[in-house]
């Protein structure tokens, strides 16, 4: 693997979670693998456990680990070609990703989209700039489009936790006050579908993801449709694709609560987090024993170190 920007970048999901349960069957097997190389993470946007996690599985692997939080920290960036550059932009990504690019062996990058133009914004353009600049490997913490890292983590924790062979797995739509990016929707869609388990969306009408990652995935627009039968509830808020980066609905009916799991096949109860109790899911559902929420997140470790030894392997 050269970079891991998204499920395109993995030959086969299914090694890869191997490789991240031996990561966590014992994390400082390959402390010898990362020594004397730099792993740069660089943050436009806030974080806890991408930060946390990708740091750990850096030093797990034996390599430095520098952090940067570009939105405070850095120079403000330009990330158009041709601009002049006499507003408030003070240093173009061409020679910031290459800068970066210097002093780190491999670069991990997280840059959300602006929800206000989704034509930009699914060119993914901040994230293939560092690719194209960097002359590093740039492994993804969550772009305009996708976060890879979560979602590998997520099909980790279904792997380690199913009880079927082929479990049906739903993603649903919650409710959310502010405008949410439609990445970690459409990154589990995509890493679902490879997993080849069974695959629900439910969202409400002016919700459907794009139909580029959601593929043949069912998407059914009433939850109690979804969450029939289901073994895996997960949960994620996202703005409106289609009408791009809007609100349209903070229906309460779609919060995850203790009367639509009951519906379910005593299903577990995932999310991403951050997330906001008793608007997303009912405090009973998420600190009841089907919650996998906590283990989902330990599993962001294993999962940016199976994808940090790939890289350092190829290399
Ligand atoms: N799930 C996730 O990516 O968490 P952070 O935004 O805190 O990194």
């Amino acid at each position: 693997m050269k970079n891991f920007l998204n499920v395109h970048d993995v030959e086969d999901i299914h090694a890869l979670v191997d490789g991240a349960l031996l990561c966590k069957q014992n994390p400082r097997a390959d402390h010898e693998l990362g020594k004397g190389k730099t792993l740069g993470l660089i943050f436009m946007n806030p974080s806890l456990r991408t930060r946390l996690s990708t740091q750990k599985a850096g030093r797990n692997l034996g390599m430095d680990v520098m952090v940067m939080n570009f939105s405070g920290e850095g120079w403000a960036l330009e990330t158009e070609e041709g601009v002049i550059m006499n507003g408030d932009k003070a240093e173009h990504i061409k020679e910031a990703a290459a800068v970066i690019g210097a002093y780190c062996d491999i670069i991990g990058l997280r840059s959300f989209p602006s929800l206000k133009d989704r034509k930009s914004d699914y060119t993914d353009h901040v994230i293939n700039e560092f690719v194209r600049y960097a002359g590093v490997p740039i492994v993804n913490l969550e772009s305009a489009t996708v976060h890879p890292c979560q979602s590998l983590a997520d099909v980790l924790t279904i792997e380690e936790t199913k009880e079927a062979g082929k479990p049906k797995v739903v993603l649903t739509w919650v409710p959310h006050p502010r405008p949410l990016p439609q990445s970690v929707g459409n990154s589990f869609a995509e890493w679902i579908n490879r997993a080849g388990y069974e695959f629900v969306i439910a969202n409400p009408e002016g919700y459907d993801l794009s139909g580029d990652f959601t593929g043949n995935a069912a998407v059914v627009h009433e939850p109690e449709e979804a969450y029939a039968g289901a073994d895996y509830i997960y949960a994620k808020n996202w703005s409106s694709y289609e009408q791009y980066g809007q609100v349209l609905s903070q229906d309460e009916k779609w919060m995850v609560d203790e009367r639509k799991m009951n519906l379910t096949n005593n299903a577990k109860f995932m999310h991403c987090l951050p997330v906001r109790r008793n608007v997303v899911v009912s405090d009973a559902v998420i600190d009841s024993e089907n919650s996998v929420v906590i283990r989902e997140a330990a599993n962001r470790e294993f999962a940016a170190q199976a994808v940090l030894k790939q890289i350092l392997s190829h290399g």
